[in-house]
């Protein structure tokens, strides 16, 4: 029976069948634990079940000696120090497939919600402010007449082509090493399903920005680092792009006070593109099975390393 930190409690039944073989800790805090709990929780752990928001770096990993695997509970893995855990034969689980429909149909709520400005609407509606219907009121843009570029060829990246094209929009894609300034001109809506690595972050800055034009849309349901935040800000507020909806931010979360927020045209949610019922409880199964597997001895079902 091994000791194993679980950072925050999980939808679904996974958690019980990693309670019936090993000793589990979880973190009951309604946020993250802090740095100091986490690093003082994993000092005597065997497996280590993190979410996107848990630093599991190499100061970490090495305050852990008896640390025999890490699960993380996302596709993504930026938060973890992947080099650190391999160069101590740990391996690092994620969750891939299946939370790519989710993922993917996010984006597509993100690209809609901004182009046909339902935000602006509702609140128009809320505040009293709906007095009489207009032929130019709140006009947006159609998808359906829309080149949509898709940055980053994976799963998600195909998932929302694939949906993107039901809509009748033309797509255009883009892979590591692509050249993205003559797709990112010809481009309507830009929408990013990369991995965060030290080639992506700041990939979508001013000058790409400005590429894009006035009539263009950014959709970023990746990690918040892969966009430029402040060049963003620059670029609503100053209308070198149409808008932004945007599912992950930098930083995250985001503060309410945030000056992001006061720019126009930005469509944005809290980090909830897996956020359904089916998806979380699949992503728990998967990060269980992951660790079952490694403390077992075995390989893990989906590890990165
Ligand atoms: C992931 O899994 O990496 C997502 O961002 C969270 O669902």
């Amino acid at each position: 029976m091994a000791r194993v930190y679980v950072t925050r409690d999980l939808p679904g039944t996974a958690l019980d069948r990693l309670r019936a073989e090993h000793d589990v800790e979880v973190w009951d805090g309604d946020d993250q634990p802090p740095a100091e709990e986490l690093a003082r929780q994993v000092a005597d752990a065997e497996g280590l079940l993190s979410m996107l928001g848990d630093r599991v770096d190499a100061e970490l990993i090495a305050a852990a000696p008896q640390l025999k695997a890490v699960a993380n509970y996302a596709v993504g893995v930026d938060n973890v120090d992947v080099d650190a855990a391999t160069a101590r034969g740990i391996p690092v689980g994620h969750t891939p497939d299946v939370l790519t429909g989710a993922t993917a149909d996010m984006a597509l709520a993100l690209m809609l919600a901004v182009m046909r400005r339902l935000p602006e609407g509702e609140r128009r509606v809320r505040a009293g402010r709906w007095t009489s219907w207009a032929p130019d009121g709140l006009l947006g843009r159609d998808l359906s007449r829309s080149t949509v570029l898709i940055v980053g060829r994976g799963r998600i990246g195909d998932a929302v082509a694939q949906r993107v094209q039901g809509f009748g929009a033309r797509v255009l894609s883009a892979g590591r090493g692509d050249d993205l300034g003559p797709l990112l001109e010809q481009a309507d809506v830009v929408s990013l399903h990369c991995p965060l690595t030290e080639a992506t972050r700041g990939l979508i800055g001013a000058a790409e920005l400005r590429a894009m034009g006035p009539e263009a849309y950014l959709v970023n349901t990746a990690r918040g680092p892969v966009v430029d935040t402040d060049a963003l800000r620059r670029a609503l507020d100053e209308g070198w792009i149409a808008g932004a909806g945007l599912d992950v931010t930098d930083p995250e979360p985001l503060p309410g006070d945030h000056p992001l927020l006061d720019a126009p045209n930005l469509v944005v949610a809290p980090h909830i593109a897996s956020a359904t019922h089916h998806t979380r409880a699949a992503m728990a199964d998967l990060a269980v099975d992951n660790l079952l597997a490694a403390l077992d001895g075995r390989p893990m079902p989906h590890s990165v390393n």
